[in-house]
């Protein structure tokens, strides 16, 4: 549907949004071109801070995917950054639409600051989230398990793991997804 710089000029329909957050480089725009079976509906790389707009992508004309702006990415200017922060926080404040989020953390890192920001923050506003641990492919089956277990013990969200390169997870989340918007 568009990128946005602004939240001023934002899709304003009543259809439910799904927001994909993380820091920079987990994997968001991956995750999402996955879940769409398309391979370039949202742009990657491997550098980070590529996503800087907040882009929706309306999907089967009933909801819509809602890609976000990394945080933590030192090598941005502080300005920017700072851009970015406001951008992302006023899209997640304040939006009845915003049924779901997915917190995407990465499976080999521990949840930092920024992270657990947006764990509370989503508790606080009630907002139903999904901690997707990306790049499953880098973990044993074993090392993988611990980290779903750690997060759901320490965070009480649920955990679902996922990878693009094996295509693990991708039904699960699908299911845990279109459980949220038929809620
Ligand atoms: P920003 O837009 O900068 O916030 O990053 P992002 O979270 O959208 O990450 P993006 O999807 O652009 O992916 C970052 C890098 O991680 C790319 O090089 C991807 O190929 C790689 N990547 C994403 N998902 C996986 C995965 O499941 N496994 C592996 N091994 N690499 C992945
Ligand atoms: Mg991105």
């Amino acid at each position: 549907m568009g990128s946005f710089f602004t939240l001023d000029q934002h899709p304003r329909d009543q259809r439910p949004q799904i927001g994909f957050a993380g820091r920079s480089n987990v994997g968001k725009s991956s995750l999402l071109n996955k879940l769409a079976g398309r391979k370039k509906l949202a742009k990657v790389s491997s550098t980070p801070g590529k996503t800087r707009s907040i882009n929706f992508f309306l999907v089967n004309d009933r909801f819509y995917f809602v890609d976000l702006p990394g945080y933590g990415f030192a090598k941005v200017p502080k300005v920017e950054k700072e851009k970015w922060v406001k951008l992302v926080e006023s899209y997640l404040t304040d939006n009845p639409n915003l049924i779901g989020l997915l917190l995407l953390l990465d499976c080999r890192r521990d949840p930092n600051d920024d992270d657990e920001q947006l764990i509370d923050w989503m508790k606080v506003n009630d907002i139903p989230g999904l901690a997707v641990i990306t790049k499953a492919d880098k973990l044993n089956r074993d090392k993988l398990n611990r980290k779903l277990h750690q997060i759901e013990n320490n965070y009480g969200i649920a955990s679902i793991p996922f990878s693009t390169i094996s295509g693990h997870g991708k039904n699960e989340l699908l299911t845990a997804i279109f459980d949220l918007i038929n809620k």
